[in-house]
């Protein structure tokens, strides 16, 4: 019994030595020393023998129940330590290795043309203003003097979202909200960027494209200080021997109205392909705030006079850069995208 006993022993270190998981461990744990294991069906079997042997085979049977657990713990511990300095050794940093770049973003042309926009207004004393995306039909249409109905409103197809709201056709409608927040202090200065939606889409229309929406409101406000305001403007953004040129138009919410024109950047003035041999390019439209607008923001039209422009962005981008489609703008591809800025 005894000698069953020691061999026993030697065949269970031996065994836990060689674990090569915590899973065999268990394993061999309870091939062993669980409930149905070779060293506790020895000492379940103690009533076997013969009683005089019994104390010294219960003790060496306890005593090696006592050491295997201890070997087996030790094991144990040997076996965590060696899964962590694996785990360091691969994960291990090479603090040699030259470092990886950060790749950093830069600004949108849209952006960056906006930004231009808004510094050159906001040095001629104007401030940023904005509105929302979606608008009442009363902030996009009614209050800018197009009645429901008016032909006026066929030429900016809108989508609309309930019969009240719609995404806003031109960023006109800030010009009304800026007033009424204002009205009646003097003077109102304020350049409105932001998108703007229209149903339409090809090389030079977009159904979502950018706005720029400028406002002056004073007494004594003349069309002579439009002409000098977007002079000024034209000269800052396309060089100092730029001109403009103003035809007559029509929109609503102001009277008179011109499109304004810029000459041709490509052929300056001498007329081209671009500029359909015309020498010129349209950029914007302006005019002065009609009374009816000042009215309804809280101005009275006896006292105060204003003008007003709206220019678009995509517009401007493409001809201070020289693109030829509108759509590059918003397809995001990183070759065109990474030549501004
Ligand atoms: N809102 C007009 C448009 O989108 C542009 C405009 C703005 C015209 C301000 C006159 C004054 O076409």
């Amino acid at each position: 019994m005894q000698q069953q006993l020691e061999e026993l022993g030697r065949e269970a270190r031996l065994q836990i030595e060689n674990a090569a998981s915590p899973e065999e461990l268990k394993e061999i744990k309870v091939r062993f020393l669980g409930k149905k294991g070779e060293l506790t069906a020895i000492l379940r079997g103690l009533g076997t023998i013969p009683s005089e042997q019994r104390p010294a085979v219960g003790r060496q049977a306890n005593d090696l129940r006592t050491l295997l657990e201890e070997v087996i713990e030790q094991r144990e511990h040997a076996l965590r330590d060696l899964s962590r300095s694996n785990q360091w050794e691969k994960e291990r940093i090479d603090v040699t290795l030259p470092g990886r770049p950060v790749s950093m973003g830069q600004k949108h042309p849209l952006t960056l043309i906006t930004d231009e926009i808004k510094e050159i207004f906001v040095g001629l004393g104007f401030q940023v203003a904005h509105g929302p995306d979606i608008e009442t039909d009363y902030y996009n249409y009614e209050a800018l003097n197009f009645p429901a109905d008016h032909p006026a409103r066929d030429m900016q197809d809108s989508f609309y979202l309930t019969e009240k709201y719609l995404l806003r056709t031109h960023t006109s409608p800030v010009q009304v909200r800026a007033m009424e927040k204002k009205a009646p202090r003097l003077p109102v200065r304020i350049i409105a960027p932001g998108k703007v939606f229209r149903r339409d889409d090809d090389a030079t229309h977009s159904p979502m494209f950018h706005q720029i929406e400028g406002l002056a409101v004073d007494k004594d406000i003349t069309f002579a200080d439009l002409k000098g305001t977007l002079l000024t403007f034209v000269r800052q953004m396309f060089g100092p021997e730029q001109k403009i040129r103003l035809r007559p138009s029509f929109f609503p919410f102001t009277e008179p109205s011109a499109e304004v024109d810029i000459l041709c950047v490509m052929c300056k003035g001498k007329g081209c392909r671009v500029c359909s041999d015309t020498g010129w390019l349209e950029i914007l439209g302006a005019g002065m705030v009609h009374p009816h607008v000042l009215s309804v923001s809280g101005y009275d039209p006896r006292e105060v006079t204003g003008f007003a422009f709206g220019m678009g962005v995509e517009r401007i981008a493409m001809l201070k850069y020289g693109i030829g489609d509108l759509r590059h703008f918003f397809t995001n591809d990183l070759r065109f995208l990474k030549q501004f800025g």
